[in-house]
């Protein structure tokens, strides 16, 4: 038997700093260096001042990293879309894969930051995690 997994969804809101937008760069590299030591995966864009950020793996370790996260001052207002048991872990390999919006059309855009319910943002956001590194086979479901 293999041990349950979930995947949690939130969007929230970005605080920008004095000196111009937030720097992504750092958050990822802790994010490699925490997730991949408990075996957590997913992905995280910024678009138009709102972070989305998917995350999946052991139940109890993304209920501490929420924690941690929610706490964090460098966005507020942090909702929660969907929590659900999953079978696979979509983002496998990627500790947090940063997915570039530069892309993004206004409907990926306005799934991402306002309409999409949680398996839509990861559906948008594995889609483009997997159009990034080119090779990826194209995930055809979420659940
Ligand atoms: C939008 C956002 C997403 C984050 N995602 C993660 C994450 O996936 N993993 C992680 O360890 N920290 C993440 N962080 C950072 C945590 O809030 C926290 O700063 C970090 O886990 C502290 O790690 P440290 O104790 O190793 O310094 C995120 C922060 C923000 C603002």
């Amino acid at each position: 038997m293999t041990s349950p997994i979930e995947r949690i969804v939130y969007r929230s809101d970005a605080v920008a700093l004095t000196d111009g937008p937030v720097d992504v760069s750092p958050i990822l590299s802790t994010s490699l260096r925490n997730n991949a030591r408990h075996r957590l995966t997913g992905a995280l864009a910024l678009q138009g001042g709102t972070f989305v950020q998917v995350l999946e793996g052991d139940p109890e370790a993304l209920t501490g990293l929420m924690e941690t996260i929610e706490a964090d001052d460098r966005h507020r207002n942090l909702r929660v879309l969907a929590r659900w048991p999953v079978q696979v872990q979509l983002f496998m390999g990627w500790a947090m894969v940063h997915v570039d919006t530069r892309a993004l059309s206004p409907h990926q855009s306005r799934l991402l930051t306002q309409t999409g319910s949680g398996a839509q943002v990861t559906s948008v956001l594995a889609d483009l995690a997997s159009a990034r590194l080119g090779s990826v086979a194209r995930l055809s479901s979420v659940v």
